[in-house]
């Protein structure tokens, strides 16, 4: 990580609002806490969920070549070995002789205790899967390990991939699911924890089209979070120094994020070449090689890995989503958040708590529900409702005011421009639709029109 941090929102405010708004919770906080656990609230859940559907769609769903797959967490114990975990998954762990407080030694600037001063031992390496035991009895032979990657479990099913599906050469397996790392130093919110979730696609291919494929993928994968509206300066590619490559890759690049504490990784696409399916071949005793009809060629493919955090990719879209505007006397903080991402996509808000204002809203409410998250909103002034909309980033207000139940006409206000216009109920969802979509505001559906800025 650098020096260099964005102006426009630090880490404070982000921990602030999660907590407020519900996002993000310290996790077992009656108890305390549980150093680096975090519980994704109500509103963090449908943000979560949101990144990750947007990731399948875009990786499996809109794709003809990436099929899906959800391995299960715990694997045979030989996986690790294969695949150089249990040997090589490790950091240098010095610690404190004074206040026994542990540091990795290769993120340290000097050679003292940052936090006391006093004298560290030498380093050594330290492992970081969680170990665990399978049945009831706690012995060496029943050792097992927590995934520290999701990668593993789409390599050992290559073979049913190929036979259950027929797809041929180049294809990807994508997979979402929790991994666990026992960090030495964890910190930065969410930005490194012991438990987290990774979005990966390993993709098969012949070896010699790897470095056209990973260039590819490289491109892909960081379109992508510009499509969901991270701005592009604050996105870099890192190519990885030969000391920092991993045992596996011939090449790696870091999609860097400028986060609150300065550039860091929010994804690694790497050209694993044929390391994996060797490896698993040779410990597992089953072949693992690939026969392509139209050459005839029997060959080992190569495989290219972008592999996303979902936890990094929520921060990141969270950090460059949040602003702050003069309103008045007091500051408007919003989430700019793409609607595709936004917890809510609507919200429901009656001017008053008048029972027939409240009867017409909550029937717009339970229709609207079919098709999106809606909030429904009916405490205080309608001007503090939006403003509570807008933090947690709802792309649009629907208003129902005293004129409604006249004229059957709402007002839908826009989260960024505070715009409105005031169209017909019977148009609302398909003008909802079209606007989630992208539509311009201003486009109006019959019966429209343009309405006054939001007071
Ligand atoms: N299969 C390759 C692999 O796991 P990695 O760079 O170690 O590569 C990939 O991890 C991504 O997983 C990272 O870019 C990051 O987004 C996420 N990640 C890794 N360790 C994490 C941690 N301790 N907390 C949160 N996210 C983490």
């Amino acid at each position: 990580m650098t020096e260099e941090t964005p102006a426009r929102v630090n880490m404070e405010k982000i921990v602030s609002l999660c907590q407020r708004r519900g996002f993000i919770f310290p996790g077992s906080e009656i108890y305390g806490g549980l150093s680096s656990c975090w519980d994704y609230g109500p509103l963090g859940v449908e943000l979560k969920r949101n990144v990750k559907e947007a990731w399948w769609r875009a990786v499996v769903q809109e794709r003809d070549d990436v099929i899906g797959l959800d391995a299960s967490i715990l694997m045979h114990p030989r996986t690790w070995a294969a695949s150089g975990h249990l040997e090589g998954f490790a950091d240098p762990l010095v610690e404190c002789k004074g206040c026994h407080l542990r540091w990795r030694s290769d993120e340290l600037e000097g050679d003292r205790c940052p936090s006391c001063g006093g004298e560290l031992t030498e380093p050594r390496l330290f492992n970081l899967m969680f170990k665990t035991f399978m049945g009831p009895v706690e012995e060496e032979a029943s050792v097992v390990y927590l995934r520290p990657e999701t990668a593993q479990g789409m390599f050992v099913n290559f073979q049913n991939v190929v036979n259950t599906t027929r797809k041929r050469l180049p294809f990807g397996i994508a997979q979402i699911g929790k991994a666990f790392r026992n960090e030495i130093t964890t910190g930065n919110f969410i930005f490194r924890s012991r438990e987290f979730e990774q979005m990966e696609i390993e993709f098969f291919v012949k070896p010699g089209t790897d470095e056209e494929w990973f260039n590819y993928w490289l491109e892909e994968r960081l379109n992508w979070y510009v499509k969901l509206g991270i701005k592009r300066e604050n996105l870099r590619l890192r190519e990885h120094t030969k000391g920092e490559l991993a045992h596996y890759a011939k090449v790696c690049y870091d999609i860097d994020y400028l986060f609150p504490m300065g550039w860091a990784e929010l994804e690694g696409v790497a050209n694993r070449g044929d390391f994996d399916l060797v490896q698993h071949a040779s410990f597992s005793g089953k072949s693992l090689d690939y026969f392509d009809d139209d050459t005839k060629e029997r060959f080992i493919p190569y495989i290219i890995e972008p592999s996303a955090g979902v936890d990094r990719s929520f921060l990141a879209l969270l950090c460059d989503a949040y602003d702050e505007e003069p309103d008045k006397e007091e500051i408007r903080v919003l989430l700019h958040l793409h609607p595709a991402l936004a917890p809510f996509k609507v919200a429901v808000l009656p001017l008053s708590r008048r029972e027939q204002l409240v009867k017409a809203a909550k029937e717009i409410y339970a229709d609207l529900r079919q098709c999106w998250m809606v909030s429904y909103d009916d405490a205080q002034s309608i001007g503090r409702r939006y403003r509570r909309q807008d933090e947690i980033g709802t792309p649009f207000c629907v208003t129902i005011d005293f004129q409604s139940l006249e004229d059957k006409q709402v007002t839908i206000r826009e989260r960024d421009s505070m715009n409105q216009i005031r169209i017909p109920i019977a148009e609302l969802k398909s003008t909802l639709e079209a606007k989630l979509s992208g539509e311009d505001l201003f486009v109006l559906p019959p019966g429209g029109q343009i309405w006054k800025e939001d007071d």
